[in-house]
């Protein structure tokens, strides 16, 4: 297949020397050439900063192209670039003002906490929390742990806008027969570096 890449960046580089290897051919379209790499490809993967992509869809003519989306709408050392909707926890601290709100235990059927099993492929479940009171994320801590589960902090509770939208997509992917597990790697192979 011939693949045009719009930037030429860590994600670019790293999809585009795979698929070369696989035999495709490749075209990076940098700054001042997008509409090179579009009119290239069979496909096209945008590999570029969400807050660039007006920029440059406004440059290329996509009309019937595949075109692939591999863009997050946040960065992940700034964390400021949030989901736009608020998290149903984040409606509850608003509506129960002085509550300590923490999401908690929104990611797996009932059936895995009725069942006695917690260790799984050799892990123990772990269960990520979001929250903004050190206390109230200490006490579920132990309630997880208690549940002989693994807690994790997860950050605040704006964070649980992404833990809610997970829940729905993994939710989703196991109706579809589909196993989440296998989408994620181990933390050891998810950067080349640990930071
Ligand atoms: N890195 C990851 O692990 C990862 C994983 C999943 C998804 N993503 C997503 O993939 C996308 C790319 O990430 P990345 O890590 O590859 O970023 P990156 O290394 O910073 O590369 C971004 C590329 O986009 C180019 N660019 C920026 N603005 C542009 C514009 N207006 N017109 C044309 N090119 C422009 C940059 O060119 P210059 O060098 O000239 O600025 C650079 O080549 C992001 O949306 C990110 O959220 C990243």
């Amino acid at each position: 297949m011939r693949i045009g890449i719009i930037g030429a960046g860590q994600m670019a580089r790293a999809l585009g020397n795979g698929w070369a290897a696989a035999g495709h051919e490749i075209r990076y379209g940098k700054r001042g050439e997008v509409r090179d790499a579009v009119e290239f490809g069979d496909v096209t993967l945008l590999a570029v900063p969400v807050l660039a992509l007006t920029d440059v869809l406004a440059q290329g003519n996509f009309d019937g192209q595949t075109l692939i989306d591999c863009t997050n709408a946040f960065e992940p050392d700034e964390g400021d670039m949030m989901l736009g909707e608020d998290a149903v926890a984040e409606r509850i601290a608003k509506q129960a003002p002085g509550a300590r709100v923490v999401k908690a235990f929104n990611l797996c059927a009932a059936e895995v906490w009725e069942s006695d099993e917690r260790v799984f492929e050799g892990r123990r479940l772990a269960v990520p929390l979001c929250g903004d009171d050190a206390d109230a994320l200490g006490q579920v801590e132990q309630l997880v742990r208690d549940l002989k589960a693994e807690p994790v902090r997860a950050g605040g509770l704006q964070r649980a806008r992404y833990l809610e939208a997970m829940s729905a997509f993994v939710v989703g992917l196991w109706f579809a027969g589909g196993d989440a597990r296998a989408v994620l790697p181990p933390l050891e192979a998810a950067f080349a570096v640990a930071d």
